[in-house]
């Protein structure tokens, strides 16, 4: 059986979701490929923009979903940021992303791939990054039974926009050797 290393990571706010992701960004080598998955709005495009800012990309990472490939080589690492949002099986597999953990096509960098759940073939060596909203804070304020029964109105619906989930799960898991030790030297905080 292969090798694996998890670590579950706790961030109560988005400055501790960005500081999980620059310390990975001091510890990844070429050829590290990043599995990130989690819902909508879960934050893979967040811990990706703070991940890229700590590698030296200056440039704002942005959602790759119309472009699918965005490639950033400033920092001190290539940086290949993948989204799969839009994409089914087939699609995926005439991208040939392979060619980015290959080291022939392309210099070898690090691949951040969102959605990676959908991926036909999942790379044998990888750090899969899990991110939800941890269930407590997940409750839905209509569905809360103290508020359930409060008459709302429109500007009582903004402000609660406010007070959406601010924290987040963050499951590390590397698989492979090499993986697993970029994973040994992160330090919890
Ligand atoms: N602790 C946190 N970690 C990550 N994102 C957070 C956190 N708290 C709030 N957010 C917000 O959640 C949203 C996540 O969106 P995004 O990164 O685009 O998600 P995804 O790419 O998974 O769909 C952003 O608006 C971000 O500011
Ligand atoms: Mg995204």
């Amino acid at each position: 059986m292969t090798e694996t290393l998890k670590i579950d990571l706790y961030a109560d706010n988005l400055g501790k979701t960005q500081a999980i992701a620059a310390q990975l960004a001091q510890l990844v080598t070429a050829g590290t490929i990043m599995l990130l998955d989690g819902n909508l709005g879960s934050g893979k495009t967040t811990f990706i923009q703070a991940f890229g800012l700590a590698l030296g990309i200056s440039n704002t990472i942005a959602s790759p979903t119309f472009t699918l490939i965005d490639e950033y080589t400033e920092g001190r690492l290539p940086l290949y940021h993948i989204d799969l949002y839009r994409l089914e099986s087939p699609q995926i597999s005439s991208l040939h992303l392979e060619e980015y953990w290959r080291g022939i096509d392309f210099p070898l960098g690090v691949v951040a791939i969102e959605w990676a759940s959908k991926l036909p073939n999942i790379p044998c060596q990888h750090l899969r990054i899990n991110l939800s909203v941890p269930t407590q804070s997940n409750t839905n304020t209509f569905e809360n039974p103290e508020t359930f029964n409060l008459e709302l109105d429109k500007d009582d619906l903004d402000d609660l926009e406010d007070d959406l989930p601010k924290a987040r799960h963050i499951e590390l898991t590397a698989i492979g050797s090499d993986h697993i030790e970029i994973l040994r030297q992160f330090k919890h905080r």
